[in-house]
């Protein structure tokens, strides 16, 4: 009766000492996976923000149209995909302010972060004008803009 009696009490002692010690031992690992999953979270953001980015850069603006040189069939190069060069397109109308070159906008376009939103979402450049023709005035929202923005960073140069 004493030996059984005794033998509890050093069960629930050690099972006391194991939660104990379980308890302490998966804080750390909680908050490890807590801040893997925050990270995880982050570069899926990132991820679907580049992605959203690539979208509207291809698929909507076409600003390779541009901004990217072209190969003889007049396609975009891949290879200097966004990388600028001289216009390659000419003037239907009189335009004497026609741009001679389009910027390299991969990587990380002219002027700063906050400039290149504003010249997405207002059209007018750090110039405090709108760029020369051919750039078109683009009125994204800032979402997009800054979707365009992360897309381009993303690229290397
Ligand atoms: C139809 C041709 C065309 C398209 C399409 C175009 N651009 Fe441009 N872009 C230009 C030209 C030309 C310039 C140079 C303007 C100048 O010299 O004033 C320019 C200049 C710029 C600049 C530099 C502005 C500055 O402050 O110096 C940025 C940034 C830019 N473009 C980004 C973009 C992005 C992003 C897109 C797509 C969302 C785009 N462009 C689409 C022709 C184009």
């Amino acid at each position: 009766m004493i030996i059984q009696g005794l033998m509890n009490k050093l069960t629930r002692l050690s099972l006391m000492g194991f939660l104990l010690f379980a308890a302490d031992a998966s804080q750390p690992a909680k908050a490890q996976v807590k801040e893997a999953k925050k990270r995880e979270d982050t570069g899926m953001r990132n991820q679907s923000l580049i992605e959203r980015g690539r979208y509207i850069v291809e698929g909507v603006a076409m600003c390779e149209r541009c901004h990217t040189p072209r190969d003889e069939h007049g396609n975009p190069e891949r290879t200097n995909w966004l990388q600028g060069g001289p216009v390659q397109t000419e003037p239907t109308y009189p335009a004497p302010t026609w741009a001679t070159r389009e910027p390299r906008i991969a990587g990380t376009p002219p002027g700063t972060d906050a400039e290149f939103i504003t010249l997405m979402t207002t059209g007018i450049s750090r110039t405090g004008r709108p760029p020369n023709p051919p750039m078109p005035p683009f009125r994204m929202t800032r979402a997009d803009a800054e979707a365009v923005l992360a897309y381009l960073k993303s690229l290397h140069h």
